[in-house]
Order: structure tokens, then sequence, then C-alpha cells
């Protein structure tokens, strides 16, 4: 697509990752700390002539897109839409997502619809109508300022106001059914509004657009929290409560600070914390952590001194470290969370806290081998070695977890290794790999007629006329083709995956220069050809031995008259 290349012919790869990271020139390259793995030497390159990034620690590649994706926690598409407002390209077309005219129009429509809820929440805030909710915000000790900046509103205690002021600005009940605003009678099915009488908290994409609301219940019956259901803005377990306000902080910090609750996150901010957010009401997910570790390198658990806190930290601990980030768990006293830490005893209070704070891997240790039985170890231990999201962070944990737990190494080992070798038999990308066997000599074979399309792009039309696709026999080989021949240069890494991605860069990166590009290429063809004539004879010879057993005489002797003539022009 026109669009991308435009976006990325217009941004400095160079000057977007120093926004992020600190870079320092080394022999035409960029080099500084990677930002997607905790290291302590720099090995995180940027080439500025090439367009890429590369970690040699952790192996994290890709282009500018990728970067601003990875380091913002975006998806593509999102991504690609900050960038293009930064350099003035207006995009037309949406790649990758799917995404037809008219949902594309709906979530264009719940979005300005939450804008307008938002408003009008804000709006009542300062009425006559929140006059009890601004005396509940005070008695809580949140400061104007606070509570200004995360835009919190409420909502009137009556049934129609929202829809009313939704219609009055051209939006059908109907629309405000879909994007979670409204709710509808079981019996009358009759619309009205979702949120009444709360304290009405907007929950912000990365983008600072508000895609659903968190509610408070301030007097009467009812849940205490009434959250937005899924809509086609909001999914569940990919937003974090903050983040927006907080992801400028945690890039500068390194550290996110994650609480349970909302009131949380703003008490926090109130008291200077400012890169921490809060998980909605749901177990803590990959993505959400993945969107952290983007911006930070540490995530500091915040939960509340209750049994209930504990579990979820436990959980959270888990799911952070396997993703590759340090973790830590500030423990609050009990029956406290961190609102009513710093409102009691303010930032010394808290600070006391951070000062204790276990380290994640620990805090599971001692809780597991304080509550948990030999058994229910095990298979944490076992649990927690499968979920690592990259098999290098095996080494890091398995001595760790061997000590903490005083269970034998090799037993961990031996049993991280069956889970990797089931991992592994599915049809993944290349890894140096030591064994030889037929089926790595056709892997090397594969790796160096990719490569070699990969550094010299102009080889790309002539191994297709030469039928290259017929001599890649892993899908991960055939889908990288695939994208190699229909794509253009600064679409293809977005249709990759991860281990692709990889590849394609550290091919690009270790591209040494080649005098003759024709002349190599046709020497390739050559080898190409070659292998393509063995498997040609290995089928036909299948096939006769397979003629053969089921006894038709007449169909043996074409086969053989066609196999004669292959081989003759082979010869040629
Ligand atoms: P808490 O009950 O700890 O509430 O739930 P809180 O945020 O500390 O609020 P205050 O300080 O008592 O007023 C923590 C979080 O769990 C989710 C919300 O995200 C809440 O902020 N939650 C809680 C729900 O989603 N629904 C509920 O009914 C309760
Ligand atoms: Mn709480």
């Amino acid at each position: 697509m026109r669009e991308i290349d435009e976006i990325k012919a217009r941004l400095d790869i160079v000057e977007v990752v120093r926004r992020y990271v600190e870079l320092r020139p080394v022999s035409g390259r960029w080099m500084g700390p990677c930002p997607f793995h905790q290291e302590t030497k720099p090995s995180f390159s940027v080439n500025p002539e090439e367009g890429f990034y590369y970690c040699f620690g952790c192996q994290a590649a890709g282009d500018v897109i990728d970067f601003y994706m990875r380091v913002n926690g975006l998806d593509f598409r999102e991504a690609l839409e900050h960038l293009a407002s930064e350099v003035g390209v207006t995009l037309q077309s949406t790649p990758a997502s799917g995404a037809t005219d008219e949902t594309r129009q709906r979530r264009r429509r719940a979005l300005e619809m939450h804008e307008a809820a938002q408003d009008f929440y804000r709006h009542c805030l300062g009425r006559a109508t929140g006059e009890h909710a601004r005396a509940y915000l005070q008695k809580r000790g949140l400061s104007a300022e606070v509570v200004n900046a995360f835009g919190v509103g409420v909502s009137p205690d009556s049934w129609n106001s929202l829809k009313n002021h939704l219609q009055s600005r051209g939006f059908s009940a109907e629309e405000a059914l879909d994007a979670g605003l409204l709710a509808k009678s079981d019996k009358a099915s009759r619309l009205y509004d979702r949120f009444r009488n709360r304290l009405m908290f907007p929950i912000q994409d990365m983008a600072g657009r508000i895609i659903a609301f968190g509610a408070r219940l301030l007097e009467g019956e009812g849940p205490k929290y009434l959250n937005s259901s899924e809509s086609e803005i909001y999914k569940k377990g990919e937003h974090l409560y903050g983040l927006s306000q907080a992801r400028a902080s945690m890039a500068k910090t390194r550290r996110a600070l994650l609480t349970e609750g909302y009131v949380d996150v703003i008490s926090m901010h109130q008291f200077g914390y400012a890169d921490s957010c809060g998980v909605l009401g749901t177990a803590l997910t990959s993505n959400q952590v993945r969107r952290l570790t983007g911006l930070a390198h540490t995530v500091d658990l915040v939960f509340d001194g209750d049994e209930a806190g504990r579990k979820a930290a436990l959980r959270s601990a888990e799911m952070i470290l396997t993703q590759g980030a340090a973790c830590r768990v500030v423990e609050l006293p009990e029956g406290e969370d961190v609102d009513s830490v710093l409102q009691n005893s303010g930032r010394e209070g808290f600070e006391a806290c951070l000062a204790n704070a276990s380290d994640g891997l620990t805090f599971c240790v001692q809780r597991l081998t304080s509550q948990a039985s030999p058994k229910e170890i095990l298979d944490w231990t076992a649990g927690f070695l499968k979920g690592l999201a990259d098999e290098s962070l095996r080494a890091y944990y398995i001595p760790r977890l061997a000590d903490g737990f005083g269970l034998a190494e090799a037993e961990l080992r031996r049993s991280a290794f069956q889970v990797v070798a089931k991992k592994t038999s599915r049809d993944v990308a290349p890894q140096p790999r030591e064994a030889v066997g037929p089926r790595d000599e056709d892997d090397r074979a594969e790796r160096a007629f990719l490569a070699f399309a990969i550094c010299y792009p102009e080889s790309i039309a002539t191994f297709e006329k030469e039928g290259l696709d017929q001599v890649l026999a892993s899908t991960w080989s055939q889908k990288l083709w695939d994208a190699m021949r229909r794509g253009n240069e600064a679409e293809i890494l977005h249709e990759l995956d991860e281990q692709s991605k990889r590849f394609w860069v550290r091919c690009r990166l270790e591209k040494t220069g080649c005098e003759d590009v024709g002349a190599s290429t046709s020497e390739m063809c050559e080898i190409l050809r070659r292998r393509l004539a063995e498997r040609n004879k290995q089928k036909h010879q299948d096939e006769l031995r397979r003629l053969e057993a089921s006894g038709d005489a007449s169909a043996c002797r074409r086969l053989l008259e066609s196999f004669t003539e292959t081989l003759g022009r082979d010869d040629e």
C-alpha cells in the first residue's frame, strides 16, 4: 500500500526510537539498551539505512511502525493512525485489519457516542444533579485536579437522561445499546440508561479515546462497580485503566505500578506516582502485560492487602515473569488498599511498603511453599515453564525455580524439554539447530534461497519463474515466500509472524556485499533446477513403484516414457 511507504519515508526511525531509548552512534548504526527486555549492556541496534531495529539479546526486530506498535502496546492499525497523523498522511484504506466499511462506521459512531456520554457525565458532575457525587469525591480526598485529569463524572439518577442526550445529538437508542451505553429491559424490551446514579470513570485506549466506562455505586442497592460490557470498541483484557495518562511517565521511570482499583489509580497519580495504572476488574492478561512491558522493565504489583489481593498478585506475577519482564510485589497492610494507605499515611506510608517489596519470583515461591501441596508446586512449576514466552528464558528460570523450591535442576530441565518438544513439533520458523539430517538439509536450502531473495529482492521474479515454491517444504517458508512475491517491501514485515520477521530482518542486517547479483542468481537457479529434478525423479520413482505394485502395465509404460522425457530435458 502506498500509504505505508509514504509514512515510512517521512519518518526517521532513529528519531522515533530516540524518544524512548538512549541511542549512541556506533559505526553507521545506533546502539542502546533494548526497551523490550531487561539488560545491562546495550544490544539494541537501529539501522537507519535499512530502516530496521534489531536486538541481539532478545531478537526483537522490525521497522519503525513495528517499533512504535510494540513500545506503545498498540495494534498495527492504531500505530499506523498515530504515525500517519504525525507526519500528515491521510489513511484511506484499512490494511490487514480486514474491517469492512460498515464495522468501521460502527466503531466510529461508538467512539463518538462515548465521547458524547463523557461530556454529559462530566457536565452533570458540575451541576445540581452532581452534588452528592462532588461531596463523595471530597470525602474520599480526591483533588479536583486528578478528578479532572481522569475525566471523572456522574450519571444522573434517571432512566432516560443519557438516552435523551444521545438522541438529541443524532444517535439512535439502538446504536447506543450496541455500544453498551444503554440496556434493554427483558419484558418490555424498553431501552434505558445502563449507568444510573454512579460515579463514572471513563476508560481510554492508548490513543486516549474513550472506549468504555467503569461506574461506581454512590448509594443504594446494586453491584459496587458496573463496567461496560464488551463492544465493537472495547474488549476485556486488552486495556488498562489510566495507561493513557501514565504511559509518558512509565517510559521515563521504566516502571509500572499496577493496582486493582479505579480509585487506587487516581489516588496514586494524586500523590505523585504518575506511572500507575490499574487492571479493570479481570485477571491480568498477557495482552495487558505486553502493553506494559513495551514501556516499562518492571511491573510493581500494588494489590489489596487481603487474601484476594495476594491471590491475584500470585497469578499476575506469574503472567508478568513468564513474559520476560521483571516484577515486584508490594504488600500492603492487612485490610488496606493503596488508596487507603496514601490517604491515611501519605507518600511516606506507601514508600515504606515499596521499600519492603519482594521480588516477584520470591513472592511466588514463598507463597506456594507455605500454602501449596508438593503436587500443586510441581504443577505450578510445569505451568510456569510452559508459559514462558521465549525459550531463552528457560535457562534463566530453571536454576532459580530449582533453588527456590529445592527441586533437582535436571528434573526441571527434563520436564521443560518435554514441553518444548511439543511446541517445536509444530511448524515453526527456523532456529539454529545442531542435528543434521535430510530434513535439516532441506531447511538449510530453504533458508539459503529465502535469505538470498530477502537480501536481493531483484532475484525474486527469477526465483518465482524457476519454481522456488516447489522446493519450499515447510509452512513457514511457503508463507514467507508468498508474502515476498506478493508484498512490497514496506508492508511485508507486518504480514509475517514474529519468527519469520526476525529471520527477515536478520538476513538484511547480516547481508554481505554481493559483487554480481545477476551471476549469483543464476548460480542459485542452477542449484534450484537440480533440486527440482531430483524431486521429480523421486516422485516418478515412487509413482512407478506404486503402479508396479498395482500391476497396471500400460500406466507404468506411460509413466516411464514421460520420465525419460524429463530426464532428457535435464541433460540439455
Ligand atoms: P474494590 O472493591 O477494591 O474497589 O475493587 P475500589 O476500586 O478499591 O473502590 P473503593 O476504593 O472501595 O471505592 C477493585 C476493582 O475491582 C473491580 C473494579 O475495577 C474495582 O476498581 N470491581 C470491583 C468490579 O469490576 N466490580 C465490582 O463489583 C467490584
Ligand atoms: Mn480497593
